[in-house]
């Protein structure tokens, strides 16, 4: 079974609409649907906004359904310049750049306790996405995604974030899942579609692209979901 999280309804609709027999489980005030998209057994769930609603999703997750690999979907801002509006970024490692214990000594970005600062995704299921990203026409792009509970909005905060973890782009969802799976040995990957540069046009941007990113990503992970064999 594949585990889908996304964070807003726009990016889980489209997966949610061509899924089969489906039947939905509210837990944690979130509701999670079960079922089948293309040979494949799904449980999707629309998270809500921010890193406390993401991790409390997953862990119900992997406790109620054990899923055998989650990929996140969604949205996310650019601040890489390598990166453009509706490019797909498919996530390498995810990092926390909120997470902040420096004065202790510690390097920006690390989780006290499991001693990490970047959480690799799944290598082989990342590849497949990545080919599912061409295979669909969208532009690929590999990278770090850096997540925290901010909308970033202004060059200083995106130049501090890709220089001080090489990240591609700025989320708000995707490292809290990937410390979640990490800590449970479940197989994690993250996809998500540019909707803005992250920067002082992020939010007319953001509510220009959102809708058409959210459904490039959903598209791919459709893509992939329709490949896998029954
Ligand atoms: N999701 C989409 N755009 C974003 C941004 N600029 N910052 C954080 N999360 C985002």
């Amino acid at each position: 079974m594949t585990g889908i999280i996304a964070a807003m309804s726009c990016e889980a609709e489209l997966i949610l609409n061509v899924m089969q027999n489906k039947a939905p489980r509210a837990l944690c005030g979130i509701t999670f649907w079960q079922g089948k998209v293309g040979g494949e057994d799904v449980v999707l769930a629309t998270c809500g906004v921010g890193k406390v609603f993401a991790a409390a999703c997953a862990v119900a997750m992997i406790m109620e359904f054990k899923p055998d690999r989650i990929i996140n979907t969604g949205v996310a801002g650019a601040v890489s310049s390598e990166v453009n509006k509706l490019d797909t970024v498919v996530a390498t490692a995810l990092v926390q750049h909120d997470m902040d214990t420096t004065p202790l000594g510690d390097d920006p970005g690390l989780i006290s306790g499991i001693n990490k600062v970047f959480f690799e995704t799944d290598r082989s299921l990342s590849d497949e996405l990545y080919g599912f990203v061409e295979l669909c026409g969208g532009k690929a792009k590999r990278g770090v995604v850096a997540t925290g509970d901010q909308f970033v909005a202004d060059n200083e905060t995106k130049k501090r974030i890709s220089t001080l973890f090489g990240a591609s782009c700025a989320d708000m969802e995707g490292g809290a899942i990937a410390q979640v799976c990490f800590v449970n040995n479940v197989p994690f990957a993250a996809l998500r579609t540019m909707s803005d540069g992250a920067d002082g046009d992020a939010s007319g941007d953001f509510a220009e692209f959102c809708n058409k990113a959210a459904k490039i990503s959903s598209n791919v992970l459709i893509s992939y979901l329709n490949s896998i064999k029954a």
